[in-house]
This record gives C-alpha cells, sequence and structure tokens, in this order.
C-alpha cells in the first residue's frame, strides 16, 4: 500500500497546501477559515487512500471533511484524487491520532469514522488501537456533545475488543451490526472493505456516542 518514493510524496504533500495540512508541531488549525464556513466537522481516522472520505465529501457537500492519515506515503495516495478534482469540503490532514487534541479546539467535531483500523492483534500493542480508551478520552475531547463515532471492521477480534473498551468507557452503542453488506443499503465502502468483502469476509459496524454524564 505505500509508495515507495517517499521524498516524492513529501514534496507532492509540501506543494499542495492548500489541499492538505502536513501537520508538525503547530497548534490548534483555524477550520472555520480552512473551510470558510462553520458547517458541522466529520473526520475519519486512518484515512489511508482516501476512497470512503472522497466519496462521502461529494456525496455531502453541507459537511466539511477532514481525512486524517499518519503516513506520507499513504495520503499521497488521496491527495492524487484532490488534485484531479478538488472539493471545497475536504482537507487532508497528515498527522497521528496522537495529536488530535492538539490539533482540534475542543468540541469542534460533529463525527468520528474509523474504518478498519490497523488490528494490533499482541496485547502488548493494544494501546496502538484506535479504540483503545487512550484514544477514546481524546475524541471525547474534540466531540460535540451529541456526536457519534462509526467504526467498522472484518476484524471479529478488533470488533469485540471495541465494543468492550467503547462500552466500559462508557460510551451508549446505538446501532451494531455483525454484517453489514446485509443490512444497511446506504454504505459507502471504503478500499479496504471492497478488498475483504470480495474475500467473502463479513463487515462489522458499530455507532457509539460519549453517554451523557461524560460530556462534561
Ligand atoms: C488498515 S488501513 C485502512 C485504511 C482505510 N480506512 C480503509 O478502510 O481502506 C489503516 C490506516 O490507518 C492508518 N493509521 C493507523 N494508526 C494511525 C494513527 N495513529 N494515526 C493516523 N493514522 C493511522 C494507517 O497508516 C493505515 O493507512
Amino acid at each position: 500500500m505505500r509508495l515507495r518514493h517517499v521524498p516524492i510524496a513529501k514534496e507532492l504533500i509540501g506543494s499542495n497546501s492548500d489541499l492538505i495540512i502536513d501537520h508538525q508541531q503547530d497548534g490548534v488549525y483555524n477550520f472555520l477559515e480552512i473551510f470558510h464556513n462553520d458547517n458541522p466537522i466529520h473526520i475519519e481516522i486512518g484515512m489511508g487512500k482516501g476512497q470512503f472520505i472522497y466519496t462521502m465529501a461529494k456525496q455531502n457537500p453541507h459537511i466539511n471533511y477532514v481525512g486524517v492519515e499518519r503516513f506520507d506515503s499513504v495520503i499521497v495516495r488521496a491527495l492524487e484524487k484532490v488534485i484531479a478534482e478538488p472539493l471545497q469540503n475536504l482537507i487532508l490532514l497528515r498527522a497521528d491520532a496522537n495529536d488530535l487534541q492538539v490539533i482540534f479546539e475542543p468540541k469542534s467535531i460533529s463525527k468520528i469514522y474509523l474504518n478498519f483500523s490497523d488490528p494490533w492483534p499482541k496485547d502488548r500493542h493494544a494501546k496502538r488501537r484506535l479504540t483503545h480508551h487512550k484514544f477514546l478520552k481524546q475524541y471525547q475531547t474534540i466531540l460535540t456533545n451529541d456526536a457519534v463515532i462509526e467504526f467498522k471492521t472484518d476484524n471479529i477480534l478488533l470488533f469485540e475488543y471495541s465494543l468492550e473498551e467503547l462500552s466500559n468507557y462508557p460510551m451508549d452503542i446505538i446501532f451494531l451490526t455483525r454484517d453489514l453488506h446485509k443490512e444497511q443499503i446506504d454504505n459507502v465502502m471504503t478500499e479496504f472493505e471492497e478488498k475483504f468483502s470480495k474475500l467473502g469476509n463479513k463487515i462489522y459496524k458499530l455507532v457509539a456516542k460519549f453517554k451523557e454524564e461524560q460530556n462534561g
């Protein structure tokens, strides 16, 4: 998945600063200025090559989208799509999810998508899973009070782990399916979703919301 020529990716990222933010150590970004409006902001963390968020942005012009991905070599694939056809309501963000609280204002994001997050199967790597409570704490800070997290995966172990982690946080699970493609017709597929569903894997999905008392 990763582009071997990382310096070329870096150069492309650097020369398209109107389409992609390359987060280093700067503070909070002003997304009101970036989008020129105060429409709700939805973000995908671990966007990969960007098929999902690009399609969502095209379908929903009154929502602003931020696609977050940490690797230059991967995000450059999304950047190529945006260069070919820029969308006013989509900005890419090369950043690590560990920096979300530095990047986004508190209570400024209306939805977080986590699609086919890396499973990190070894217990000692659990802290790297994007549904680990360390990340949930950050999401809670940047999300508005009624906001939801939507999570999809084909990995049953990651799904069950995430279900437990979110429920224990505590969050309310407001939607859950263990066979998304059988149940939901208005689903926008990600690259990994296409790949794994073609292999016959079931797609699991949950939607969750922080409990009222946790919203501060
Ligand atoms: C398995 S891929 C899924 C890509 C895409 N969401 C899809 O469904 O096709 C997971 C992506 O998450 C990114 N990722 C993992 N941990 C991350 C983190 N801490 N911050 C930002 N991106 C991360 C990886 O670099 C990778 O591109």
